[in-house]
């Protein structure tokens, strides 16, 4: 598996395609994108719900949550990049009918909140581009109440030994340019996840056969 990029080049590559980011990443991935982030807000939300997503980017995840949630919940964006923030922040003051939306800027390795704290985290491609994509996901674990829910989606290998190959070509000419690739990679966190104690509660595979990307919800259970 390939290694991550350092946090510095990433804040900088996000800080410098915030303004194409939407457009970028729908069509890099056939806008499967967005499937992912419904499906996973679908399946992990709930009214009233307070939530945390992680890598929340230009909240596209974030919005679609803080209208599920209503006004009753609470969403509270975070990521390392401030522009990727504030292209959040302009469209969640354009929204109506969404929960309140807070913003923080840090690194989702070392999550700023007590254990136990929200009643879902999420995380939509933000584990693809951290250095160490199995703390991240228990980090999140870390900060869900008991009984609360883990939803992710993360690129995942395709199957097939060819399929592999030529993604993995594909994606050795992208990784030489960060700024197409945004440090992204196929990683696996459900193992880490399960052994923390995490129940699968829905798991999908979506998007293109050659950049496929994985979909589930866990459950942290009830203390
Ligand atoms: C591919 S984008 C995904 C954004 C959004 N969740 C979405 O669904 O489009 C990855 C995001 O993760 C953020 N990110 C990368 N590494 C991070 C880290 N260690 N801590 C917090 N955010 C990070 C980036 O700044 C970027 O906004």
């Amino acid at each position: 598996m390939r290694e991550g990029l350092v946090t510095a080049t990433l804040v900088s590559v996000y800080d410098r395609v915030a303004a194409r980011y939407d457009l970028q990443h729908g069509l890099l991935t056939a806008h499967s994108d967005q499937r992912g982030r419904r499906l996973v807000v679908a399946k992990a939300v709930r009214e009233a719900d307070t939530i945390l997503d992680c890598g929340a980017g230009t909240g596209s995840s974030a919005l679609l949550a803080a209208r599920r949630a209503g006004a009753r919940g609470r969403v509270t964006l975070f990521d390392l990049s401030r522009a990727m923030l504030h292209v959040a922040r302009e469209r969640a003051e354009a929204a109506s009918g969404t929960a309140p939306m807070t913003f923080g800027v840090g690194d989702l390795l070392h999550l700023p909140f007590a254990d136990g704290t929200f009643d879902v985290a999420l995380s939509t491609y933000s584990l693809c581009p951290v250095s160490d994509p199995v703390r991240g996901a228990l980090e999140m674990f870390r900060v869900v109440k008991p009984g609360g829910r883990i939803g992710i989606a993360h690129s995942a290998e395709p199957r097939g030994a060819l399929r592999r190959w030529l993604a993995d070509k594909v994606e050795s000419l992208v990784w030489r340019f960060p700024s197409i690739s945004l440090g992204c990679r196929s990683v696996a966190v459900l193992p880490a996840l399960k052994q923390a104690g995490a129940r699968l509660r829905f798991e999908a595979h979506i998007g293109i056969p050659l950049w496929p990307f994985a979909v589930f919800v866990l459950e942290k259970p009830a203390a």
